[in-house]
Parts: structure tokens; sequence; C-alpha cells
């Protein structure tokens, strides 16, 4: 049994789907990703995914992070749940096929939220997974939720949920840019990467940023932004890797030095 402190991985939606596109999975880059973290033999890793343009989509069609508010929302909420776990189920062929022992975790069995955010968390499966030295995948997600009927639980929050609650000592989380940036790279070319922020840095950073362009029922960038500042606040390592190229995710998670963003309490 492993004593290592656990590692997050979050990979965004951006790096495992291609946004712009419907149902649009990018198997080249869910591959690679894959090998690498094979290749980095990972003591207690867990893995959370985002939904891309395969969760967000459906979820803003049927107004799922609003909750119930019409019937007709319910094969919605179903089709949400759905069509993350077909895109979790190419994540998992991946890992499976690059022999990492792996398990899906459905947060729609295991979570209810309230308002949102998570309330009730049956990490009974997740803490025996560990245990048993599985490598937990879990993933952005249709939920129940205790106010709203159903809700929309990003992948952000999960991390950051688990970073808090597993007491993990980095989380990496991959994305489609070089870290995070003084100004959106896809529009601004001169706007640079952060380097390192403490938790007082990003906080300021945080305040001045703007949503996300490209459909998010979950928040954009500022929310994304104020998902990770629990995590640093409780001294969880943050590194924020460019997912898209080659051995970012490996180097993030073997700790070796790599353009990207670290983030830490002080
Ligand atoms: C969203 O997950 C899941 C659903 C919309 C059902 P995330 O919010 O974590 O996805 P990305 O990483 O932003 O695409």
């Amino acid at each position: 049994m492993s004593t290592a402190k656990p590692t997050i991985l979050k990979l965004g939606g951006s790096v495992i789907t291609d946004k712009n596109g419907e149902l649009a999975a990018k198997t080249e880059a869910i591959n690679r990703i894959a090998e690498e973290i094979k290749r980095a033999d990972m003591d207690n890793l867990v893995i959370v995914h985002g939904g891309g343009s395969f969760g967000h989509p459906t979820a803003q069609k049927y107004g799922i992070q609003d909750g119930l508010k019409e019937p007709s929302q319910k094969l919605g909420f179903s089709e949400a749940h759905h069509v993350m776990t077909v895109l979790n189920g190419l994540i998992m062929d991946a890992l499976v096929w690059h022999e990492i022992p792996s398990l899906s975790i459905t947060p729609s069995a295991c979570i209810i939220t309230e308002n949102g955010r998570i309330k009730y968390f049956d990490d009974t499966v997740l803490c025996n997974c560990m245990k048993m030295g599985f490598v937990p995948v879990m993933y952005g997600d249709a939920v129940f939720d205790e106010k709203m009927g159903f809700s929309v639980l990003s992948g952000d929050q999960l991390m950051t949920y688990l970073a808090v609650k597993l007491k993990a000592q980095k989380l990496v989380i991959g994305v489609d840019t070089d870290g995070l940036y003084e100004a959106d790279p896809k529009v601004d070319k001169t706007a640079k990467p952060y380097l390192k922020l403490n938790l007082e840095q990003l906080k300021r950073v945080q305040a001045k940023i703007g949503g996300a362009q490209t459909t998010d029922v979950t928040g954009g960038m500022a929310g994304k932004i104020a998902e990770l500042i629990p995590a640093v606040e409780a001294g969880v390592t943050v590194q924020i890797v460019n997912a898209t190229r080659n051995l970012r995710v490996l180097r993030g998670l073997t700790g070796e030095k790599i353009e990207g963003t670290i983030i830490q309490k002080a």
C-alpha cells in the first residue's frame, strides 16, 4: 500500500475534446496522455476530466445547470450524464489499453450537490480504489441537487474538493495553453503566462480576468480560478500545464521543470 500523498490530474475538456465541435473527442491526444500517465508510473494518482463538447452543449441545451424547472428537462439530464459516460469510456479505453489499473467512478452515483456545490460525497469506493492501488477516474457530470433537483458538477469543483479531502500534495491541471495567462492568449497574441503565483497574486488575477468564449456552463476562466483557490489555501501545489503538447503531462506528474504556471500558497 502506498504512503505517498495523492496527486490529482485534471484534464480539461479542451484538451480531450474539440470544444467547437459536437461530441468531438481528440482521440490522439487522449492516447498520448494515457501513454504519458503510464510512463509517469505514479503512486496514488487520481484523474478528473472535463466535459468539453460532450457535456457542455447538452447541459446548456436543456438548462441543466439551472436546475429542474419542467419535466422535459429530465431527458436532458439523462443525456448530459450519458454523453459524459461516453467520453469517460474513451478515456478509460485509453487508460486500460495502456495497462493502467484504473476504475471509472461516476460522480452522479456518489455525489449530491446543494445549489451546485458538493454536499454529500460517498467516498467508500474511491478510498477502496486508492487503497488497492487503482487509479480512480472521475469527471464533470450532471448530478442530483438537493435544492435544484439537478445541477452540473464541474470537473474543476470536483478536483479541488478531492485535492482538499484527500490532502493531495499536487494538482496538475492540463489545459490547452501554456499555463495561466495575463490575458486570453487566443485573443491577445502578446499575452504571457505567469510562471509562479502565490495565493494573493492568484486572487488578484481572478479579480481581473473575464469569462471564456466557448460554451461553458460551469463558469469560464474566472470560475476555474475561483475553484482553484481552496486547494491553494489548503497547501496543495497547483501546476497548470499545456496538455496538448508532448510530455508536459508526464513532466508535470513527475515534477520535472517545464513551462507552465506553478501556484503555491506562499
Ligand atoms: C462539465 O465538466 C460536465 C458537464 C457539462 C455535464 P467541466 O466543466 O469540468 O468541463 P470542461 O473541462 O470545462 O470542459
